[in-house]
């Protein structure tokens, strides 16, 4: 039995672009243990999402392997394929832009069930539809209103409720709380945690706001353009923060407003490099607080600093 549901090592996606090609994800290796949850965090545009939908393999990796409880899903394809992706699935930020408007809660939450041929028979997906909607929190007399009626945290449940419809073991959570109040957020957050303890769920956890994932992450990884740059657990994270980039972001939070949320807030002044065709050596120089002549040029790779913590930073 593996210990880890998912293994990531290597990971490269870089899409061709009119310049050349686009790092978005630069030789990632990560691992989640059965039952825990991988908060994944950085700024937009640092590859969160490409590297989501590539372990599902929702976009084809450009190199590099990703293991789902030990096998390798950029070698399998067709049938083998299909049965793996039953048990992965993704959460969306935005649950309106994915739910047909025109479809009823009960109809949104049966579409999985009734694609997958899951029941034999109309009633008995259903029952199960009434099941999901008590397990999701959404009461039974919304079986038949409209996403548009429904307020975010509702739509996310019926998002949530969609991905469990499978029983699947693995789910990336991409921003699911991102576009919520901040009293909607917790609800959320705690029905996921729920939900993780009910069904022995494994969770990637996506975000850009380091509040978020504090309590629902196992460990956390940090990235920046492409590349993970700290990694350790979550409590070690917040108590001892290393790489210079993860300081920065923890001195951004807490947000005051769900409304400021929604801002673009520069939490490190300084150029960004571009992920295209970028230069060899550390990506965050330029920003880096800490940035000495010598790191110019210099790549590091994760160094383990301290026992499971692990950081990318020529000077630690
Ligand atoms: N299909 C694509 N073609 C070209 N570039 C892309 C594509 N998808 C994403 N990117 C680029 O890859 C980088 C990472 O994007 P993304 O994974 O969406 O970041 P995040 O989710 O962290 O905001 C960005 O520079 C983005 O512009
Ligand atoms: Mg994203």
């Amino acid at each position: 039995m593996n210990e880890n549901l998912i293994e990531i090592r290597h990971l490269k996606k870089y899409f061709p672009v009119k310049e050349g090609h686009l790092h978005a994800i630069d030789d990632v290796s990560l691992h989640i243990p059965k039952g825990e949850t991988l908060g994944v965090v950085g700024e937009s545009g640092c590859g969160k999402s490409t590297l989501g939908r590539t372990i599902l393999r929702l976009i084809e990796p450009t190199s590099g392997q990703v293991l789902y409880d030990g096998v390798d899903l950029t070698t399998l394809s067709g049938a083998e394929l299909s049965k793996v992706r039953k048990d992965m699935q993704i959460i969306f930020q935005d649950p309106y832009a994915s739910l047909n408007p025109r479809m009823t809660v009960r109809d949104l939450i049966a579409e999985p069930l009734l694609i997958n041929k899951v029941f034999k028979s109309k009633a008995l997906v259903y029952q199960e539809v009434d099941e999901l909607m008590a397990t999701v929190g959404l009461s039974k007399r919304l079986a038949s209103a409209y996403p548009h009626e429904l307020d975010g945290g509702r739509r996310q449940r019926i998002g949530i409720a969609r991905a469990i419809s499978m029983k699947p073991k693995f789910i990336v959570c991409d921003e699911p709380v991102s576009a919520l109040d901040v009293s909607i957020q917790a609800q959320i957050l705690n029905l996921l945690m729920d939900l993780q303890k009910d069904l022995g769920l494994t969770y990637m956890f996506i975000t850009h706001d380091l509040s978020v994932v504090r309590h629902i992450s196992t460990h956390i990884a940090v990235m920046y353009l492409g590349q993970c740059v700290e990694l350790c657990p979550s409590k070690e994270l917040f108590k001892n923060p290393l790489h210079p980039y993860t300081k920065a972001l923890l001195t951004a939070i807490p947000v005051p407003s769900s409304e400021m949320r929604h801002k673009k807030i520069e939490v490190v002044k300084g150029e960004v490099f571009s992920p295209i065709n970028p230069a060899p050596g550390c990506r965050f120089s330029a920003r880096c607080t800490e940035h000495k002549e010598s790191c110019k040029g210099y790549c590091s790779d994760l160094v383990e600093v301290e026992p499971g913590h692990f950081v990318a930073c020529p000077n630690i």
